[in-house]
């Protein structure tokens, strides 16, 4: 199995890519730690997980308060240490609004959540993978598409790419890989808050190379991937997983 004996972290694991990436995690043979705001939706994830096999653990954690997630992460790299850690949790993505229309405040809401949700998570395993000698940091960003509406997501997942690439080179030499996915689009909930219309939707996914939209399990094999030793030599990159996304 691709992550026999590994310790994962997972946050935003209730969410419809987290969840995904969580379970393929688990059946890839890691220990899964699975961290969000809401109890419920974790514990059911846990619950798939264990009923397939798997070892899977629960932490109610808000991303952006820093000390929780240190915390947190404290507890787990007491317990054995943390090899991977992947971010899926959301930034207020779709805000509707032409940038026209747009306080400045506004625009600024997901970019500045998504860079404070990750540099806690990055700085907190990073601590304890620098001082062990290896790891893997993983964050969910965004493709290609600057989809009207969007207001300053598209910005945040830009801005998620390049934090990754800063920490890759200053954990680089500590044998810590960081990596950012960069995906087209997934076939989630989160679509229907960003297209108006079934056909909208359908319309854009076909424009993209496969003629469909990505699937979160799709994702999930390309997050086990870069979690694995199988790709040992990949670091401060953004991969893309769009499908062949090639219309703007
Ligand atoms: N789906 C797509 O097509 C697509 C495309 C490009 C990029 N992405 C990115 O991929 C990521 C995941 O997308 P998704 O569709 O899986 O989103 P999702 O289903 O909304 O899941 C996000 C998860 O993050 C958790 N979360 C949000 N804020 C949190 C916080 N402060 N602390 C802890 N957990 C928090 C939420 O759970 P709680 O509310 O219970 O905490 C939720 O389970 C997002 O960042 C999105 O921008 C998605």
């Amino acid at each position: 199995m691709l992550l026999d004996a590994k310790t994962a972290i997972v946050y935003g694991a209730g969410g419809a890519i987290g969840s995904a990436v969580a379970r393929a995690y688990a059946r890839e043979g890691a220990d899964v730690h699975l961290v969000g705001r809401t109890r419920v939706t974790l514990e059911e994830v846990a619950r798939r997980i264990r009923h397939d096999g798997g070892a899977a653990h629960v932490a109610q954690v808000d991303v952006l308060d820093r000390a929780a997630v240190a915390q947190h992460a404290d507890v787990v790299a007491a317990d054995g240490g943390i090899d991977i850690c992947f971010n899926a949790t959301s930034n207020d993505d779709v805000q509707g609004t032409p940038l026209l229309a747009m306080q400045f405040g506004e625009f600024l809401r997901p970019v500045t959540k998504a860079v404070t949700a990750h540099f806690n998570i990055a700085t907190a395993v990073g601590r304890h993978m620098t001082r062990r000698g290896r790891g893997v940091i993983l964050v969910m960003a965004g493709g290609r598409e600057a989809i009207r509406g969007l207001g300053g997501s598209h910005v945040a997942w830009t801005a998620l790419a390049g934090l990754c690439r800063q920490l890759a080179a200053e954990f680089g030499p500590q044998g810590v890989r960081v990596n950012a996915i960069c995906p087209g689009l997934i076939d989630t909930p989160f679509q229907d808050r960003v297209w108006r219309s079934e056909q909208a939707k359908k319309d854009f996914g076909a424009a993209s190379g496969p003629g469909r939209m990505g699937t979160p399990e799709e994702m999930a094999k390309v997050v086990a991937f870069l979690a694995s030793d199988d790709s040992a030599f990949v670091s401060g990159h953004g991969l893309l997983a769009d499908g062949g996304y090639v219309v703007s």
